[in-house]
């Protein structure tokens, strides 16, 4: 039974993927930053005889070729990037990089796909195609490593038929994984704004264009854009992080500056949402004797999981894991550039369990104490060989 022989393997290299993580966990680099993470992975792809090439900025991009005659070709792609955030975990692999931390588990990906590599590479005579593994930079920062891969061609020569990626989840347990058919995570948007009055002395205001109040009135009116304009149907987040007036307790400032972020799982519905808080900005800025820049700097797309491919993935996960440990999940407003590859390949991204209340795992994605439960690498590393074998077959 290949199940068996597939979980033998991942058994045996277990502390080696521990030893890639925990190697990857004590080096952190920033997105388009990964030198010395892409020379770990070409290392490791070297050492294990897996022919590999460089794809744009610290991309790389490895073929396994099956030992059967097909021409079929299926995708496993992983992140490698970090973000800027300071460590606060007591471990012997913390970060060694001042400010720098994979707080999102993308050095368990990385290390992950090297173990799927390792078994695909070890029992590829059983299977018939070509598996491509892609390692991507900057999943973290715009425009994000995945577009970029895919503007070099990295879903070219071969063209993978589907592509299979996952994501670690600290509030799934380990040992689970979860999948969402059809539309999963969201579009994301960067809304910069800047809102123009005239400033004086607050013991004044009608000498003042108040750019605080007009500010005000634009934060709050902005949400009718998500109660009453949108689809009840689309789910549509908008929220402002960010406003800085810079006035005093007794002064009007000039200028207003917000910062926020629109998320959304409709692409006609995000553009006409862009124009819809545009023109209700722009407006109530000018009907208050202000004026009003209002621009959007566009993310990601939204992640859309192909409805046939990933019945496929949850009916191969449930053979390999069984029935109780896959579980569905609801959409999430989070931002992923694996949607990029959704938008134009048949993708499937799927949640890899890595919390554990009992050892005090629990921690959520981008925060200073984030970390996994490592049990979850001898899963991950084996679901995916076997994935890619079965989804080759289908
Ligand atoms: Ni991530």
């Amino acid at each position: 039974m290949i199940v068996e022989r597939i979980k033998k393997i991942a058994s045996d290299i277990h502390p080696l993927v521990i030893a890639h993580r925990r190697h990857l966990h004590a080096h952190p680099e920033l997105s388009f930053q990964e030198k010395e993470t892409s020379a770990y992975i070409k290392k490791e792809l070297s050492e294990m005889g897996i022919p590999w090439q460089p794809v744009s900025e610290n991309g790389v991009v490895a073929l396994i070729r099956g030992g059967k005659p097909s021409d079929r070709v299926l995708a496993l792609r992983a992140d490698m990037d970090a973000l800027p955030i300071r460590e606060q975990n007591r471990l012997d692999y913390c970060s060694t990089r001042e400010g720098v931390m994979h707080a999102c588990g993308h050095d368990a990906h990385t290390a992950s796909l090297l173990g799927s590599a390792y078994i695909l590479n070890a029992l590829r005579t059983e299977f018939g195609g070509t598996i491509k593994l892609i390692f991507q930079p900057g999943e973290e920062k715009l425009p994000g490593g995945a577009s970029m891969m895919i503007k070099e061609g990295v879903l070219e020569n071969p063209r993978p038929e589907a592509i299979i990626g996952q994501h670690c989840m600290p509030s799934l347990e380990t040992g689970k994984i979860a999948i969402r058919p059809g539309k999963f995570m969201a579009s994301m948007d960067e809304l910069q704004v800047w809102v123009h009055g005239k400033g004086g002395h607050a013991a004044q205001p009608q000498q003042n264009i108040d750019p605080v109040v007009i500010a005000a009135h634009i934060i709050v009116a902005l949400q009718q854009i998500v109660s009453r304009t949108a689809n009840p149907s689309h789910p549509t987040v908008l929220s402002f992080g960010k406003v800085v007036a810079n006035g005093a307790i007794n002064v009007i400032p000039d200028e207003v500056h917000l910062e926020g972020t629109f998320r959304t799982m409709d692409e006609s519905w995000r553009e006409q949402a862009h124009t819809a808080m545009f023109r209700m900005a722009t407006g109530i800025a000018e009907s208050m004797g202000g004026a009003c820049e209002f621009r959007i700097v566009k993310g990601y797309p939204f992640l859309l999981n192909d409805e046939k491919l990933s019945e496929s993935v949850r009916a191969h996960a449930i053979e390999y894991l069984g029935p109780e440990q896959v579980v569905d999940w609801d959409p999430w407003m989070a931002a992923e550039d694996f949607a990029y590859y959704s938008q134009v390949a048949t993708g499937c991204f799927y949640l890899l369990g890595t919390g554990n209340v009992h050892k005090g795992i629990m921690s959520a994605l981008h925060t200073p104490t984030f970390n996994i439960d490592e049990t979850a690498l001898e899963l991950s590393t084996g679901l995916m060989a076997y994935l890619a074998m079965k989804e080759l077959k289908n």
